[in-house]
């Protein structure tokens, strides 16, 4: 049996070897994946990335335990993490912790994360106090696209490098046991990695983060044309999926599909010619 790898363990690999982070959000791509990542996060950016939205804020708490359930059952080797969508746990730490326990109870996750620095410490520190580990998230929020205006990096000049370095830490003292930092200048997540103790997972920040992370369908090349600059493509995916589908519908109009393997048909009289 493989053993899943537990949140002490992510926590663990602070300046060892990096961390490998996918998103991941339905049964498939959990199977695809599993063998060769340490953490899948069941990201809200699949209001964007699934279900076409132009932001993340209109994602649910219902949705994000539907994914988090299929990706926990699909997998058996990485940690899976679920994030707490928008105004799931602004509210107060009350608030977060009811449906930080529905998320680790109904979708079977390791743990949750949530987006916010400083003004979001109590809630960390009420949920890791209760039996809820937490993921941090600094720098490019994307549930604060309308204070922030946009998602442009973050830590472009001094104060608000200054801010995101406060941000991280204040997680961190709260007892988050990892912290993602998303879209800041390189030179900041670099020094928010050396200012926490917990591991760093970096999305558009530093290589010397303690782990990266990318939404899986934009380093396969099945998220359209846009991609932020901070994404590598691995793989071109959808030129692939056209060609099957272009071929199906060819055969469908040609009646070359369905041929005879695809068909039940009564088994041929030959049992009746054949003595043994
Ligand atoms: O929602 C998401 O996919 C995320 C990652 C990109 C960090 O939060
Ligand atoms: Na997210």
């Amino acid at each position: 049996a493989v053993k899943r790898l537990t949140v002490p363990e992510i926590a663990g690999r602070k300046g060892t070897t990096p961390l490998v982070c996918l998103t991941a959000y339905s049964a498939p791509m959990a199977r695809l994946l599993d063998a060769y990542v340490d953490v899948l996060l069941v990201g809200d950016s699949l209001g964007m990335v699934l279900y076409g939205a132009d932001s993340t804020l209109a994602v649910t708490l219902e949705t994000m335990i539907a994914h988090g359930r299929a990706v926990a059952r699909a997998s058996r080797r990485a940690c899976v993490v679920v994030d707490l969508p928008f105004a799931s746990y602004q509210e107060s730490p009350q608030q977060a912790f009811r449906n930080a326990a529905r998320v680790l109870a109904e979708a079977g996750a390791a743990a949750v994360k949530l987006e916010g620095g400083e003004e979001m410490a109590e809630t960390v520190a009420f949920l890791v106090r209760r039996g809820v580990p937490v993921m941090g998230h600094v720098g490019l929020t994307p549930q604060a696209v309308n204070t922030l205006g946009g998602f442009r990096a973050r830590g472009r000049d001094a104060s608000e490098a200054e801010k995101v370095l406060a941000d991280a830490r204040a997680v961190a003292e709260a007892g988050a046991f990892s912290l993602v930092i998303e879209g800041t200048l390189e030179k900041v997540a670099q020094e928010v990695t050396q200012a926490v103790s917990i591991p760093t997972i970096g999305i558009g920040a530093a290589a010397e983060c303690d782990g990266q992370i990318l939404v899986t369908e934009d380093l396969l090349g099945l998220s359209g044309a846009r991609v932020p600059r901070f994404v590598k493509r691995y793989a071109d995916l959808a030129p692939l999926v056209e060609e099957a589908v272009e071929r199906y519908a060819g055969d469908v109009r040609s009646r070359a599909f369905p041929g005879p393997d695809q068909l039940y048909r009564k088994r041929e009289l030959r049992s009746a010619t054949r003595p043994w």
